[in-house]
Order: structure tokens, then C-alpha cells, then sequence
């Protein structure tokens, strides 16, 4: 891989131990992945921030790191809500340990504000051809196919590696050839809301970890895109996808329709919506969560006027990243007149304190599939207006 005069100084140590171990980082990848050169890059979201998660090993990994980052950088939801802990059921020991993770990513000089929907946030603007070096998966498919900027899936330290380096390696989904799709998925019927994360539940489990392009029906929201791709990167794992005439890398490029192909029916879809309804494992539902990944302002706005004028009789989080909650406070006073929580910071998946229930109801693909494995509990899914009815009690 070339390297520039500067590149190689830091590789040799001559900028210090943590930008030659974060330099060394992102050519051990380029080697692997056949990369010709370090890039640029405009930003980058690290993963590896729950205590849940990293435990000890990364926090000590984090805090013997010295330096800053050169990039505007942020960081994946905690484990627990920074301020609202207490209220979560959060152990005094949990706290501790999560609040010196983000003091030692905070003396690296990045965002404190955790959220895996960084596009949402003011200075952190993503455009159209962009190289990033982001890594959770739903915010790399957003950002990949939505956006139309390059990035690959990022693990934790080399998402970190790039944010103190500036750069990463020239390879993957960085490269034209790599984001063509291979696949097509047809869906020949209307689907609108949280179908769009069945879709992604269902077809993610066929792509894997390859590049799809969908012939739909009707034009999706940005939100509906957000909840397909995050299904999409759980279910299977992929972290680019096209839609024909909608997303801009297909509206560009022009994509001839690719030989291998799925159908998805209208049956698949429903079939999501009765899991865990009925048989010997069928529970009832003692907590709702909305908001994976993180709520956009319009979903704030939507849940705040299906929870207007009514009092909820079971545990229910909407999540969200504190930027948008702090801008937008009339409606999260709405959601929580209702007795619901805005849950900042965190999310249903990463905080250790929805281990505690035995089944929770989701709006969401990627929660649906990750619940289950991650927290122990089990999942069952529903639009958005069917969690507001359970959670009032409606039913
Ligand atoms: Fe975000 Fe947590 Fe879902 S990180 S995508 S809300 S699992």
C-alpha cells in the first residue's frame, strides 16, 4: 500500500505511540482488504461504547490512548441514558464504569452525544460522495445507500483508528466497482411504515453481507429507508443497498438489473408481524420500545400525536440521541406527559437494563432480530401505532 513521507513518519512512532498504533491499525486493514492507499475522510462514528459491550478490556484499551481526533467524530449509543440512569434501574457500578468510557473517548476529543443516527446532527452534515469511516451497521447502510456516501462497516478501533488519523483505507464500499449491485428484490405490492423493517428482516436473511438493489412500489421516506437498512444489516449483514429510481447511487448509475433474484410476498411480510404471537413461546408483552435506530424528528412528532390525551398502563422507551430531544422539547414533553420515557444516550438493545423484562414489543427489523440474542428477552414486532395501543392498553 503506498504511503505518504507523513504517513510512514507516524507508522515509525515519530507522532507518538497512540497515533502509530491507529495508523498501524488501518494498514493491517488495507494489507487485508487490498486497499492501494490511505483517504481522507469526512467524519467518523465509533461503535464500542456500551459497558454491556466493550466491559473492562476496552475501557482500559480506550483510556491508555492519547492524542485527538483530527475529524469531527461521535460516538454509538452507551449503555444507559447519561443523565436518567438512576431512573433506567442502571446499578451504581454500571454508571461508574459507562461515565469513565465516555470521559476517556471525551479526552480523545470526540462527540460525547451518543447516537447511531449521527446524520440527524447539527455539524455533523453527510453529502452525497463522501468518505467516512462510520461503524454501526444501520447508521453505515444510511449513510451508504441514502446518503450516497462511502464507508464500510467499521469495527470500534478502526473507526477510532481513523477519527486520530484522519483517514482510512482505500477499499470496500470506498470504491465504485464494490457498491454495484448483484442482486435485485422485487416486492410487488404497497408497503409503508414499519413494513419497510419486516422487508429488511426478511430479505436480509437471503442478501447476507452482498449489495442489493429493490424494485418497490411507491417511494419510501427517509425514515422507512432507515428501518429497511437497519433490518437489512441485522438480519443479514449488508451495508448497501439500492432502491431503483429512489436512492441516489441507483439515480445516478443506472443499474442494469442483476441476473440473481428475490421475490418477497406479501405473506413473508405479515409472517413478521406474528411472531412470537402464538405456540408454547408466546409471552405477554411487558415493555414497547420505539426508536431503532434512533428516533428522526418526525417520528418524535408522530408517536407524540398517538400518545396525545392518553395515559400508558406498561413500560414503554422512545429512543432518540439527546441532540434531538434537546432541540425538539414540546415534543418529548408530549411522549412523556403520557407517562412513556424518552430514552437518550442509549437504546433497547446496548443498556443492560431491558434484560430485566420478559418480552418486548418492537417497531423495528434490527431490534426484532438482535433482542432475543443480545438481551436475553423476547421480541415481538408491530407497527408503530399497534405499540402505542399495547402500551395504553387499547387492545
Ligand atoms: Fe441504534 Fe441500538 Fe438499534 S444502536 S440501530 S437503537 S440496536
Amino acid at each position: 500500500m503506498y504511503l505518504t513521507k507523513e504517513e510512514e513518519k507516524t507508522l515509525e512512532g515519530e507522532y507518538g505511540e497512540t497515533l502509530r498504533k491507529a495508523i498501524e491499525i488501518l494498514v493491517a486493514l488495507g494489507d487485508i482488504y487490498g486497499a492501494d492507499s490511505l483517504i481522507p475522510v469526512k467524519s467518523a462514528q465509533i461503535a464500542g461504547v456500551s459497558y454491556k459491550t466493550i466491559g473492562d478490556a476496552g475501557l482500559e484499551w480506550i483510556s491508555d490512548l492519547k492524542g485527538k481526533a483530527r475529524i469531527p467524530a461521535i460516538l454509538n449509543p452507551a449503555g444507559m441514558d447519561m443523565m436518567r440512569w438512576k431512573e433506567m434501574g442502571i446499578e451504581a457500578h454500571f454508571a461508574k464504569k459507562q461515565q469513565d468510557i465516555i470521559a476517556a473517548y471525551e479526552n480523545l476529543g470526540i462527540r460525547t452525544k451518543c447516537t447511531c443516527t449521527p446524520y440527524y446532527l447539527e455539524g455533523f452534515d453527510t453529502g452525497y460522495g463522501d468518505h467516512l469511516a462510520w461503524s454501526e451497521s444501520s447508521a453505515v447502510c444510511y449513510a451508504n445507500s441514502v446518503i450516497g456516501a462511502r464507508t464500510n462497516r467499521e469495527g470500534g478501533p478502526s473507526a477510532l483508528s481513523a477519527a486520530l488519523v484522519g483517514k482510512t483505507a482505500n477499499y470496500g464500499y470506498h470504491l465504485d466497482e464494490m457498491r454495484e449491485p448483484v442482486m435485485s428484490v422485487t416486492v410487488d405490492f404497497e408497503i409503508s411504515g414499519s413494513d419497510y423493517g419486516a422487508l429488511g428482516y426478511v430479505a436480509g436473511k437471503v442478501i447476507g453481507n452482498r449489495v442489493p438493489i429493490f424494485y418497490l412500489k411507491g417511494q419510501p421516506s427517509g425514515d422507512e429507508m432507515k428501518s429497511l437498512g437497519a433490518a437489512l444489516a441485522a438480519s443479514g449483514a449488508v451495508a448497501l443497498y439500492h432502491i431503483e429510481g429512489v436512492t441516489p447511487d441507483a439515480i445516478r448509475s443506472k443499474y442494469e438489473r442483476p441476473d440473481e433474484s428475490l421475490m418477497i410476498e406479501k405473506e413473508q411480510i405479515l409472517e413478521v408481524y406474528e411472531t412470537g404471537k402464538s405456540g408454547e413461546s408466546s409471552l405477554d408483552t411487558d415493555i414497547i420500545t420505539l426508536g431503532c435506530p434512533h428516533c428522526s424528528p418526525a417520528e418524535l412528532e408522530s408517536i407524540a400525536g398517538l400518545l396525545a390525551g392518553k395515559k400508558v398502563a406498561k413500560e414503554i422507551w422512545v429512543c432518540t440521541s439527546r441532540e434531538v430531544a434537546e432541540r425538539y422539547p414540546d415534543l418529548v414533553e408530549g411522549i412523556e406527559k403520557s407517562g412513556a420515557k424518552v430514552v437518550c444516550d442509549t437504546c433497547m438493545v446496548v443498556s443492560p437494563a431491558t434484560n430485566n423484562y420478559r418480552c418486548m414489543m418492537v417497531n423495528s427489523g434490527k431490534a426484532l432480530a438482535y433482542v432475543p440474542s443480545m438481551c436475553g428477552v423476547a421480541s415481538r414486532f408491530a407497527s408503530i401505532e399497534e405499540c402505542i395501543r399495547e402500551a395504553v392498553n387499547d387492545n
